[in-house]
Parts: C-alpha cells; sequence; structure tokens
C-alpha cells in the first residue's frame, strides 16, 4: 500500500498570499496535480495538518474546492493553524469524521492490513501542541482494541526535539504521556507528524518518528539558533510511505515540481542504453535471488 503524506499546505482564501508573498494556494494546486500524475498513483493521502493559515470557514471551502480535483482518497488532521470548528463544519461530511464526537479530532481505520490513526494535538489560539490526558487515554483504549494489529500514527506536532529551537519551543507537550502509551503498545510501527516544514527522522519512545517536509515554504534548516523565523522556498516536497502488510514502512522524499530536463547518461555508456539496462537487470536478479 502507498501512502502520500502532505502536509502544512496553509491554505488561504482566493488571491491571498501567506506572509505577504508565499502562493501556498498555488502551492497546494500543484501538489494535487503531482499527487494525481503519481505511477503508480497512492491508495490514500494523510494530511497532517496546518491545512489552513487562519482557520476560517472561508479557508476550509477553499480547501474543499481544491481538494476535490484529488482523485485520491484524503484523511484529514488538525495542526495549530487550524480551528476545529470551522473544519469541522465543513468538512464534517466526510465518511472518517462522521462517528468523531466530544472535544478533539482522533479516529482510526484500517488500510491494508495495517491500522492507521489520527491524533489531534492541536491546542486553540497557541503554536504549540498537547498529549493531554483525555486524548492520551482515548489513543491507550483504541490501541488496546488492536493490540496485533500493525499500527501507524500520524499527528501534526512531532513529540521530539529537532534542535531548531525556536519550533522545539512549540513542539508536543505531555510527551513523556505519550511516550508512556507509546511503549507499552508494540504494534506502533511509525509516527508521521508534520509542524516542521522540513524531512527529519528520530527514533523516539523506541519507534521511528518522521516529520514530512511541507508542499508549501521551509523552515531553514537552523541548527545554531541564527536564523529564527527563517522561512525559505526549498523545493517543496512530501513523504510517500510504503506499507506492507506487517507493518514494515519504506519512505520516500517526492518534491512537488519536476525539472524540465531529463539527463539519461545511459545513451553514452558503451553499448548504449539497452544494453546498460540488461546488465542491471541481470545484477538486479542476482540480488533478488539471494545468489549474493
Ligand atoms: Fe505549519
Ligand atoms: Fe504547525
Amino acid at each position: 500500500m502507498l501512502i502520500a503524506q502532505i502536509t502544512d499546505f496553509h491554505l488561504c482564501a482566493p488571491g491571498a498570499l501567506v506572509y505577504e508573498g508565499i502562493d501556498t494556494n498555488g502551492h497546494l494546486r500543484d501538489t494535487v496535480r503531482r499527487l494525481n500524475a503519481l505511477s503508480p498513483r497512492p491508495d490514500l493521502v494523510l494530511g497532517t495538518g496546518d491545512l489552513v493559515d487562519h482557520g476560517t470557514v472561508e479557508e476550509y471551502l477553499h480547501l474543499k474546492e481544491i481538494l476535490s480535483a484529488l482523485e485520491i482518497p484524503i484523511y484529514l488532521i488538525v495542526g495549530n493553524h487550524d480551528d476545529r470548528g470551522p473544519f469541522r463544519e465543513v468538512f464534517g461530511d466526510q465518511p472518517y469524521l462522521r462517528g468523531v464526537s466530544g472535544k478533539f479530532l482522533n479516529y482510526a481505520f484500517d488500510a491494508g492490513g495495517v491500522r492507521l490513526i489520527g491524533f489531534d494535538t492541536a491546542v486553540h489560539g497557541v503554536s504549540y501542541g498537547e498529549a493531554c490526558e483525555e486524548r492520551v487515554a482515548w489513543l491507550d483504549a483504541e490501541l488496546a482494541r488492536h493490540p496485533d494489529q500493525p499500527t501507524i500514527i500520524f499527528m501534526h506536532h512531532p513529540p521530539f526535539e529537532t534542535g531548531i529551537w525556536w519550533m522545539d519551543a512549540s513542539r508536543l507537550r505531555g510527551s513523556h504521556r505519550l511516550a508512556e502509551v507509546v511503549q507499552r503498545h508494540r504494534q506502533i510501527r511509525r509516527i508521521w507528524c508534520g509542524h516542521l516544514h522540513r524531512s527529519i527522522f528520530s527514533e523516539w519512545a523506541g519507534v521511528l518518528c518522521s516529520i514530512s517536509p511541507s508542499t508549501a515554504h521551509h523552515v531553514s534548516l537552523d541548527m545554531d539558533g541564527t536564523a529564527f523565523m527563517e522561512m525559505l522556498m526549498e523545493p517543496r516536497a512530501f513523504h510517500l510511505h510504503k506499507v506492507e502488510a506487517d507493518g514494515r514502512v519504506l519512505t520516500h522524499t517526492v518534491n512537488v515540481e519536476l525539472p524540465n530536463e531529463r539527463y539519461l547518461p545511459g545513451d553514452r555508456m558503451a553499448g548504449g542504453l539497452d544494453a546498460f539496462r540488461a546488465r542491471y537487470q541481470a545484477m538486479y536478479e542476482q540480488m533478488s535471488s539471494g545468489a549474493l
């Protein structure tokens, strides 16, 4: 099963720009086109928060309109730029949200033999996230219902430090609560996050966690703390996860833009591209047969 994880679209009202210069609306349209054209096409898409920039009904209606061009089912969770009320008003009719009641937008579903859990980490009006007692208790109970099914959690705020201090200031609070539950339920294979606007991997609570890059603007690689609030137009990208039924996961980073030119050095190789391909096919078959 192929799962595309797109995150931090920060979509605006039609015609508006983020930080007075970033066309996040156009970026999301490009991303939808790229997803539809992927081969093989992903089985589903996860949108891991900061779906819109200001959490208004107008923005969510615009998001719904842009996502209507996506030819793959998409599941959304909220981030710190979202607002549950307006989000529910516009997206509450989505099948995966219909049974969700209460304060938080937590839900779980099966796909390709794997359990996927959307975990709501948002706190209204602030940029940091929280794994509060109520949410962690819900997660604990959900995990206890499917102890033998490989499980992946997707959520907006990462629970680990990234070394970019000003983004770490708004990471997940109460992560010790979450860690206790994650360590106890051994069926969890991965935790997928957003919020940092960069591709980052780390082991946390015994699980490999990853942060997908943003389909819009990026946070500067700022390991010495000198680039406060610097947003860069690095290549817009997302994570493409290949998930096996036993829970093994392989993750690629996919850029939204393709380069204009393709370079095929095989044409200049001895014997031409076909002979080159035949040599590699033979090598691959040897590797796959276990002969080497
Ligand atoms: Fe964001
Ligand atoms: Fe965020």
